[in-house]
């Protein structure tokens, strides 16, 4: 690879064209400091949609074109999931910096040899955890690392929608990475037990809706509801703090985050076995108004230019992935609680 200077932009490689790929080429085309090197998917008519978009930019079908090239920085995997994990390591490999959509993998066992591998070669390895770099969740991890809602009790995520319905993969697979990692990134502790229950309705074995539960190591637990089967559109978060309590409503334009002054009023002794509660101020703190997908592709090149890792690098991905897995294996025995490995330890 030539040399990673001030001077010349990083060159990034977009691997998968389909719906969600050309999201990510618009960024890596626009964003001062990157060029778009080349769009890579087997589909060659895929192609012929996005070539006068990014008139700068080679397209192939060949993913070993863009290996061979010298010129080429960082390869952006958006393929299939089930692909990500090879390609990934075949970029590696070649000494390229890789970004991997979500989940970084199928397994913990892939997921492991990714980020091992981009440690070992020394490249920088980011996974699309899109919200854990969205300017609401950095205002909740801000509350909740300042001790501003006192300790995290528990925290609950909502993704529900009518649609999209996947075929290849459940709702906890294609819904759960996003509140799985933001759960993990507020957290801040590794997740020690899951379990999940759902149900297929739509189609044999692919469950359309999963609720999950995750028990952090201080006993602090996350509850998810994930649903592509549901009436109300839902992206939110909620965190119970002893001594505030946040939601984060990624459907709301403005108020994004609304803070809640509630919670118990401390026991003094004199009302003997009632537990009273306050309800004090509601405020809406005013959250940047930036795209968490051009937040992302900046950081991912801000790292590579650093050396420093990712917020959202190989072994959160890993942590993540490990959380899914185990509550596949959940959902498949009923709702039966997991313990986890400690595979992102
Ligand atoms: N972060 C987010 O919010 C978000 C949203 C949607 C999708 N995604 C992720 O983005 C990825 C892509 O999703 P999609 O819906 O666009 O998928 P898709 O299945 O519609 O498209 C994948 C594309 O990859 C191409 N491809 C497969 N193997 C290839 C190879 N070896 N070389 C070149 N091209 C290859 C296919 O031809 C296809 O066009 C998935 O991992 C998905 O989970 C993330």
């Amino acid at each position: 690879m030539a040399p990673l200077t001030e001077d010349r932009p990083v060159n990034v490689a977009v691997v998968g064209m389909s719906y969600w790929g050309p999201n990510l080429a618009r960024n890596f085309d626009r964003i001062e400091g990157s060029h778009l090197r080349f769009a890579c998917d087997l589909d060659e008519g895929l192609l012929d949609r996005h070539r006068s978009a990014f008139p700068l930019t080679k397209f192939t079908t060949s993913l070993d074109e863009v290996l061979a090239d010298p010129e080429t920085d960082a390869v952006v995997i958006a393929t299939p999931v089930p692909t990500h994990a090879r390609l990934a390591l075949a970029a590696i490999a070649a000494g390229k910096h890789v970004f991997v959509e979500k989940p970084l993998a199928l397994t913990t066992g892939d997921a492991r040899a990714v980020a091992e591998a981009a440690e070992a070669a020394g490249v920088t390895c980011m996974v699309d955890h899109l919200l854990v770099l969205h300017p609401a969740v950095t205002k909740v991890k801000e509350l909740v690392d300042t001790g501003h809602l006192g300790d995290v009790h528990y925290l609950y995520g909502n993704r529900l929608n009518l649609g999209i319905v996947r075929k290849d993969e459940n709702a906890l697979w294609s819904l759960g990475p996003h509140d799985i990692s933001v759960m993990l990134h507020i957290v801040g502790e590794p997740a020690v037990e899951v379990s999940a229950t759902g149900a297929s309705y739509l189609q044999e074995g692919v469950e359309d809706v999963v609720f999950g539960r995750i028990l952090f190591a201080s006993g602090t637990i996350g509850h998810l509801h994930l649903s592509w089967l549901d009436p109300h559109k839902m992206r939110r978060m909620t965190v119970i703090g002893s001594d505030r309590m946040v939601v984060f409503d990624d459907m709301e334009s403005e108020r994004k985050i609304t803070v809640y002054d509630k919670g118990p009023v401390p026991r003094t002794g004199d009302y003997g076995e009632y537990i009273q509660v306050r309800s004090g101020d509601i405020f809406s703190p005013k959250i940047d108004g930036a795209e968490p997908l051009k937040l992302v592709c900046q950081h991912f090149l801000d790292c590579i230019r650093s050396g420093e890792a990712p917020i959202a690098d190989g072994w959160a991905g890993l942590a993540t992935v490990e959380v899914l897995e185990a509550m596949d294996k959940s959902l498949a025995e009923n709702g039966r609680p997991v313990t986890l490995e400690g595979a992102s330890a």
